[in-house]
């Protein structure tokens, strides 16, 4: 099948079983402070978990675009790529385990037509520590599906648990999650003993892959530690499209789906090389040129922080393995300028740090913390340095360079932490601030620009609030002057906030009793007055993509 067929489907299936059908958002999360990336379907969707009311209704189902940057080092296999299509059926508080267990078994037997009997599952066989029980109702309902239990089998909180912060130890106190029940698919390859002596569905050595997943989120962490119940029980499945289609094609290498093996035999034919000598190097330039492009469309350029800083990796780190081809990524873009803008400028630093290795190498054998500053500075990875070494007949200190980069990791990952704790313990105050204040902006915008200015998305952390809007010009120093002031004024007026709800929808509206100032659906939350927002500061205002500007402000 090709993925298109898959993904409609589904949907269709769903559609039939009363959900609504919802678009795909950006890739850019709008008001979630504690993630760059959209890396799953339930993300944009957190609020009705907690029990807000979704104005499609309780059953909601679509294909969210995704990003995964914690599976950059992955891709490479037969089944890691870091953007691809999850597709999500949601109940907010309306069926839980009985239907969405069978219905997604018949949607892989019926509608995909996969063999049952190659079908495996995971079960939660609970956890003590957080006085969560094992899930039994899951693992009998599988059981009838299946007629009998040799393909069930029970995993701890490490793997059959889902929230966005990991496990429930990581989880912070308000983080809502749920014990969840996987399901692989067995493509009857060989067993590959360098990833232990038996095989089983959460092996790595590519002959199962998780197709699936249906988390049952009904608890939210506690200030305590201990778990309560969220007011509602909620089903969030997420299955991967791309590997879904590899398995209606019983082809467990999700690079011979349709969308991705025409850029592989792109990448074939412009570097003359074959795909089957190379899988490594083809998968890494075909998932990253693809993930690029993605991040590009919402409205992302290469720069040095945030979600800038990722692209840039994904972009240096396919010129690397284009290098290993002896393509260049210019030749299989369809002249995306700014992955060629990027490459020709990792190309100039490269040429850096191969004079820097020069420079090190004429000293003799290369130290650990040299492999380093050529890893960190210049952007070799170890591989490079190890084979100009070859060249040279030069050792390098592997043992030193893993230290240096166990440490440099650890750093990274406590910055990590940090930025997720912070996001999260801010959000009821600072991050609330700058919801508020994204109201006022887009109607002081209509004020000043015209009644045709749309909001087209929306980014905020506990620092400062980037704002997406519809506008085909660069605004001038004076309307951006006008708009700081016109915000400033309604926030000194101290408006209040109120909200109201119509037809299952939120109507937020910020005035006083001389009048409305803005009226807008939204799911909150909100500050209840504006006066105490501080001064509202535009930092910044450029091209976003075309016909949408971007202003990055702060309340100081
Ligand atoms: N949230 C779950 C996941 O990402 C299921 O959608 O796997």
């Amino acid at each position: 099948m090709k993925l298109d067929e898959v993904r409609e489907k589904y949907l269709e299936f769903f559609k039939k079983r009363e959900h609504a059908v919802i678009e795909s958002v950006s890739l850019l999360p709008e008001n979630d402070p504690t993630t760059l990336f959209i890396s799953s379907g339930m993300q944009p969707l957190l609020p009705y978990f907690l029990g807000k009311e979704h104005p499609k209704g309780k059953r909601v189902t679509d294909s969210q675009r995704c990003f995964r940057a914690e599976d950059i080092e992955e891709v490479g296999d037969n089944r890691h790529t870091t953007y691809f299509e999850m597709l999500g059926n949601w109940s907010f508080g309306d069926y839980f385990k009985q239907e969405q267990i069978q219905w997604f078994f018949e949607f892989l037997t019926k509608e995909i037509n996969l063999d049952s009997k190659k079908l495996y599952v995971t079960v939660f066989e609970g956890d003590e520590k957080s006085g969560i029980p094992k899930d039994i109702e899951s693992a009998e309902i599988w059981e009838k599906l299946f007629g009998g239990s040799e393909r069930i089998s029970y995993y701890g909180a490490d793997k059959n648990w889902w929230s966005r912060a990991g496990s429930p130890e990581q989880m912070p106190a308000g983080e809502p999650g749920g014990s969840d029940t996987e399901v692989f698919y067995d493509f009857g390859t060989e067993h590959d003993k360098s990833f232990g002596e038996e095989c089983h569905p959460n092996c790595d050595c590519g002959r199962f892959m998780e197709i699936g997943n249906s988390v049952f989120m009904e608890y939210v962490k506690q200030e305590d530690g201990s778990f309560a119940h969220l007011p509602l029980k909620n089903v969030d499945f997420g299955g991967g499209l791309e590997r879904i289609t590899a398995a209606s094609n019983d082809d467990s290498d999700i690079f011979n789906i349709d969308t991705i093996a025409s850029i592989i035999k792109r990448i074939e034919k412009v570097s003359g090389k074959s795909y089957a000598d190379n899988k490594k190097a083809f998968r890494v330039i075909a998932d990253h040129v693809r993930a690029s492009e993605n991040i590009i469309k919402d409205g992302i350029i290469p720069s040095n922080t945030e979600q800038g800083y990722i692209l840039r990796r994904l972009i240096r780190r396919a010129v690397r393995f284009g290098d290993v081809l002896g393509i260049k990524l210019s030749d299989i873009t369809d002249g995306n300028e700014e992955i060629i803008k990027e490459e020709e400028k990792f190309r100039k630093t490269l040429e850096k740090g191969l004079k820097e290795f020069e420079k090190i190498s004429s000293r003799g054998n290369i130290s650990g913390s040299d492999a380093f500053v050529l890893f960190t500075t210049y952007g070799f990875p170890l591989e490079l340095t190890l084979e100009l070494a070859l060249e040279k007949d030069l050792n390098i200190d592997e043992a030193e360079f893993r230290d240096k980069m166990r440490e440099h990791q650890e750093l990274s990952r406590k910055g990590a932490q940090q930025k997720f704790k912070g996001g999260l313990a801010d959000h009821s105050e600072m991050s609330t601030k700058y919801h508020t204040a994204t109201h006022l902006l887009l109607r002081a915008l209509k004020d000043v620009l015209g009644e045709d200015v749309a909001q087209k998305g929306s980014n905020i952390t506990a620092e400062r609030m980037r704002f997406d809007f519809s506008w085909g010009e660069k605004m001038t120093d004076e309307q951006k002057q006008k708009v700081e002031e016109i915000v400033n004024t309604k926030i000194k007026e101290g408006l209040e906030v109120t909200n109201e709800k119509t037809d299952g929808k939120i109507t937020y509206t910020i005035g006083n009793n001389k009048g409305d100032y803005s009226v807008e659906l939204c799911g909150g939350p909100h500050v209840e007055n504006t006066s105490g927002l501080g001064n509202f500061k535009i930092k910044k205002e450029e091209a976003s993509s075309a016909g949408i500007r971007r202003i990055k402000a702060v309340l100081e």
